[in-house]
């Protein structure tokens, strides 16, 4: 029986209009109180959601969710994932270490993805098995194969196309045409097959594409997967089987407020890949992060200071740049609420941190129901890229996490401390 989902794309509401914003069954009010701001809230229950959109959506077929480990690498988060089948897609040695912290068992459903493996980060991935490399580039199959022959393990391996489709996103995490550093380029493939199908520490498994990161349209995924398609028939007349497919990630989601549909946008998405791997039955991957992880969580932080310079009003918060870059970093919209609405008139106010940049800003002439210092407010749709992205800028401390499963909120990392921050440092 398919489960009906959430309407809503983010569980983050008001019980009633009066009550503090809570995340699920708990007050944010709550949480800022026993776990300070600012503070990432993250909703367990809205992320197995959404990797159950997914699996509903390719109920169909031998399918993988591959998570993509970069958008949010709490392990409490892969936990849960892995738990549920998951598996993931990882660009660096440090991430392979977290996937093996949380969910050893899920050492076998881990992609490798990347532009720049060393030779040590592939001796890691082929001692604990992993399911496959997503190969970049020539060189780097040459590593491959000779890390391989050392340790006398093959390597299965899948070669990242670039396909040269243009998927409309920030130029940023666009990745998909041939001037992006990223993948083979697709016309180069083949040969390429061909050559390490002769080594005996290669295993050509399956070929992988990404074209970019939120992308809102299925349309460019097709045209990527029918390029795919077409390279495993190819293929195929020469005696090589492709067994698997990796669509990557990319799925974007609408940071905007308003009504959206999270589960018909993965339907859509599921119908273009169909569509285009129509006569393909080996394994479909897919490597979603936003996706699984954006809108399940929200940054928590309190007012510090309202001021007026000018014109202009900034309402100044104690979370920065530092702990969430992507307004100032790709221009990229947060949806700013007060946890705690006060009534009056909403005014254009400039959202600000502490940190000494001009740059350190999370919206700019936004329209705000009053806010004064002491209040909190939540910056949305910031599971995703948010924590992953944080830095120390101004020997400033990383903010605690918490994960809200049901009616319980537990704390899944703790505050950094100016201590932690030391640590490495020698005088
Ligand atoms: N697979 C590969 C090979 C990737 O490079 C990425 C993201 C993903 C999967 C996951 O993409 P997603 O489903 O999350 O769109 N920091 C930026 C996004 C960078 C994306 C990098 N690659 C942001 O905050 O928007």
């Amino acid at each position: 029986m398919p489960k009906a989902f959430q309407s809503s794309s983010r569980p983050f509401h008001h019980p009633q209009p009066q009550s503090p914003l809570h995340c699920g069954a708990v007050s944010l009010e709550e949480l800022a109180r026993n776990f300070g701001t600012p503070l990432y809230v993250y909703s367990a229950d809205q992320i197995l959601e959404r990797l159950e959109m997914f699996t509903q959506a390719l109920a169909g077929r031998d399918a993988l969710v591959c998570y993509a480990v970069k958008a949010n690498s709490a392990l409490a988060i892969l936990k849960l994932l892995a738990a549920r089948g998951a598996g993931f897609d990882i660009v660096s040695g440090g991430e392979l270490e977290r996937v093996l912290a949380a969910a050893p068992e899920a050492a076998d459903r881990v992609v490798f993805s990347g532009v720049g493996k060393t030779a040590a980060e592939i001796d890691r991935a082929l001692d604990v098995g992993i399911l496959e490399f997503n190969v970049e580039s020539e060189s780097e199959l040459e590593l491959l194969a000779a890390r391989a022959a050392k340790r006398k393990r093959k390597a299965r391996f899948a070669l990242r196309v670039n396909p040269d489709v243009f998927a409309e996103t920030h130029p940023y995490i666009s990745t998909g045409l041939r001037e992006h550093k990223f993948g083979i380029d697709i016309r180069r493939a083949a040969s390429l097959y061909e050559s390490a199908a002769r080594n005996r520490w290669l295993e050509p498994h399956g070929i992988s594409v990404h074209i970019g990161s939120q992308i809102r349209s299925a349309d460019p995924f097709g045209a990527a997967l029918e390029r795919v398609y077409k390279l495993v028939t190819q293929l195929a007349r020469k005696g090589i089987l492709i067994r698997s497919i990796d669509a990557g990630g990319g799925l974007g989601i609408d940071y905007h407020a308003g009504k959206s549909d999270p589960a018909a946008r993965v339907r859509d998405y599921a119908a273009a890949v169909d569509r285009a791997l129509a006569g393909f039955d080996g394994q479909l991957l897919l490597e979603p992060g936003r996706f699984l992880v954006a809108q399940a969580g929200a940054l928590v932080t309190r007012v510090l200071i309202v001021k007026q310079n000018g014109r202009k009003t900034f309402v100044i918060t104690d979370a920065a740049m530092n702990d969430l870059i992507r307004p100032a970093l790709y221009q990229a919209h947060h949806e700013i609420v007060p946890v705690q609405p006060r009534t009056g008139r909403a005014r254009a106010v400039d959202v600000v941190g502490p940190v000494c940049e001009s740059g350190d800003f999370f919206a700019r002439d936004r329209k705000l129901p009053p806010v004064q210092p002491g209040d909190l407010v939540a910056l949305l749709d910031a599971g995703a890229y948010g924590m992953a992205q944080s830095s120390n800028y101004n020997t400033r401390v990383r903010p605690a996490e918490v994960l809200v499963e049901g009616r319980n909120a537990r704390l899944i990392r703790r505050r950094e401390t100016i201590a932690d921050l030391l640590a490495p440092e020698m005088v």
